[in-house]
């Protein structure tokens, strides 16, 4: 049996670290574990503009614990004034790595995103020709779509015909949570790629819904059935390149999780690296752990890997994970697979 694993330095490939005293509360959460990660622009107002990356960057460092050598990569937000040449210089300084869109009204903060795709059509094209990555919250909003089938539905009416109309686009599919969604990731090519949260490996809708309602589990794109859980697993545990980690990690104070509208969103920054080397191990597929957390995304990217290593160590007592972290602007509950995990990052 393994009893350690060392890895290169893990990043986060999709993460929201919020502003202010939620910021501060939880970017110590990631610096900890993860070396960089891609960070969601979606913030209240959303990360559009160059200028707005650059200065949330520096709220990030300036937020950061004492001798952490963590790298916020930015993204833009990607809205239907968004100017081209602004993307552009942005993403010449090294600054941003990604432009993120998001379907008007799919999720958290979304209003202002795409509607129209003829009128972000300059900026995908000058995108498509500088190779900076389009990272989709692929889901349709439209009303008459299931919450449940808002994912498959966006790749054959939405993803499908843009990449098509912009061949050399370099996408990213966010959170993919369906079978569909693995499958056209693996048929991409290598301009395609797919992230995988840490929770959609551990949850399937009846975690939400079956003997009470359970917000901690509510996030976007929704859990599905197990048979997608279980594609899921099986995309992340391939070692294949199209597939690696985006936490997804969303934090939102309890008060605003257990609501009668409560936001969508798992916080899973703590905990991550032991849940995932525990998924792992119970697929027999430790040795792709690495290839998921720490060399597809650099490699799809065109970043250098981490020359750091971590460390996971199992224990035969069950590892202990706070139940909430504590912040200025109020608790926030880390997720909890619903069962004992026993490895630790030891290093
Ligand atoms: C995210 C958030 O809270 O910002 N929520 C979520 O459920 N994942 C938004 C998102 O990534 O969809
Ligand atoms: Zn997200």
């Amino acid at each position: 049996m393994t009893h350690h694993i060392t890895l290169r330095r893990p990043d986060d490939w999709h993460l929201h670290l919020r502003d202010g005293a939620m910021l501060q509360g939880v970017l110590p959460e990631s610096a900890r574990h993860f070396a960089r990660a891609i960070i969601m622009p979606n913030l209240v107002p959303p990360v559009v503009t160059g200028a707005q990356a650059a200065a949330y960057r520096d709220r990030i460092l300036a937020a950061l614990p004492a001798g952490s050598d963590f790298q916020p990569l930015m993204t833009l937000y990607l809205t239907e004034s968004t100017d081209p040449a602004d993307v552009a210089a942005a993403a010449a300084s090294g600054l941003v790595k990604a432009v993120k869109l998001y379907p008007a009204g799919a999720t958290t903060n979304s209003h202002g995103g795409v509607r129209n795709f003829d009128k972000v059509m300059p900026v995908l094209e000058k995108m498509a020709e500088i190779g900076l990555p389009l990272c989709t919250h692929g889901e349709v909003t439209t009303p008459e779509v299931d919450i449940f089938d808002r994912e498959a539905v966006f790749i054959d009416t939405v993803l499908d015909p843009l990449r098509r109309r912009i061949p050399e686009l370099r996408v990213v599919m966010e959170h993919i949570t369906t079978s569909q969604g693995a499958a056209y990731a693996a048929e991409g090519g290598d301009r395609l790629a797919a992230t995988i949260t840490t929770h959609h490996l551990i949850i399937n809708r009846n975690h939400i819904l079956v003997g009470g309602i359970k917000p901690h589990y509510y996030c976007l794109p929704v859990a599905k059935r197990e048979e997608h859980r279980l594609a899921l697993r099986k995309a992340a545990t391939s070692g294949k390149g199209c597939y690696f980690l985006g936490t997804d990690s969303a934090p939102h104070v309890d008060a605003l999780k257990e609501h009668a509208c409560g936001c969508a969103g798992c916080f899973t920054a703590t905990n991550t690296m032991p849940l995932l080397a525990h998924v792992f191990e119970e697929d027999g597929a430790l040795d792709k752990l690495e290839a998921f957390t720490s060399l597809n995304g650099p490699a799809f990217y065109r970043l250098p890997v981490n020359e750091g290593r971590m460390t996971l160590v199992k224990h035969e007592a069950a590892t202990r994970f706070p139940d909430k972290i504590m912040t200025e602007a109020g608790p926030v509950t880390v997720f909890d697979p619903g069962y004992p995990v026993h490895w630790a990052v030891e290093g």
